[in-house]
């Protein structure tokens, strides 16, 4: 199946998602990874991108629907793909339904407030084969500043910081909180409340698939 996973930046899109992609074998794709990739390779994509992101604000619709439909096209044939961070707007929205046929929009709900905490708070896996993230106090790794899945030095990512945190609460609400109604329209929206023990919500997130 094709699943999109909504909500704001800290919602528990890459943690849900990780999980479903080592669970199920779909593949996972998250723009934001990809983006961070290109930035650490210094790719045409990455410089274009960096300044949006540092700003916490959108990278351009047209880059990131063409990034995306290139990828869908290179996937060849999988069991499912997970979307994490894309769509993002609802042009995008409509760019992927022009794609391919999504069956399930999972959103997950988080106040603002228990999202600043949780991202200033986060640690990122930075090797673009694992992407794994923790988080100091509730999921900490093993051993302090590692990644348990791969042994990578874990770092802190530039728009975790306070600041851009809010600027990047604001663009979800204004651009990206929309398509909680696109989705629902269709009918294919499934909201989970996102707050609460990690295995717990994962549960939740099986329940909807079924
Ligand atoms: P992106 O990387 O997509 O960031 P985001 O949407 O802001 O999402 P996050 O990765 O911050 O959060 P998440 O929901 O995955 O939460 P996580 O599981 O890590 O995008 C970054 C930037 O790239 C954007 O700002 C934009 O500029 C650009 N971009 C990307 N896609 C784009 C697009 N389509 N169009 C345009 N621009 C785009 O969890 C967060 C923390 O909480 C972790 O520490 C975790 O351990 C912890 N945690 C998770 N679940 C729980 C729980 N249940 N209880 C307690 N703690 C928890
Ligand atoms: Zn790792």
């Amino acid at each position: 199946s094709m699943i999109v996973l909504l909500g704001p930046p800290g919602a528990g899109k890459g943690t849900q998602g990780e999980k479903l992609e080592t669970e199920l074998g779909y593949v996972r794709l998250s723009t934001g990874d990809m983006l961070r990739e290109a930035v650490r390779n210094g790719t045409e994509l990455g410089k274009k991108a960096k300044t949006y992101m540092d700003a916490g604000g959108l990278v351009p619709n047209e880059v990131i629907i063409n990034l995306m439909k290139e990828k869908i096209q290179s996937l060849g044939k999988v069991p499912g793909i997970i979307f994490d961070g894309f769509p993002r707007t609802v042009e995008q929205a409509e760019a992927l339904d022009s794609e391919l046929n999504i069956d399930l929009a999972l959103n997950f709900d988080v106040a603002d407030e228990v999202l600043v905490s949780r991202l200033t708070q986060r640690r990122s896996c930075p090797n673009p084969s694992c992407n794994a993230v923790y988080h100091l106090t509730n999921n900490p790794p093993k051993k302090e500043g590692v990644c348990d899945k791969c042994g990578s030095e874990l770092y802190q990512r530039d728009d975790d910081k306070e600041e851009t945190v809010k600027k990047r609460l604001d663009t979800y609400h204004k651009n990206t909180e929309p398509l909680i109604g696109y989705y629902e329209k269709a009918g294919k929206l499934v909201t989970i409340c996102g707050i609460g023990d990690i295995d717990g919500i994962f549960s939740k997130v099986k329940e909807a698939l079924q």
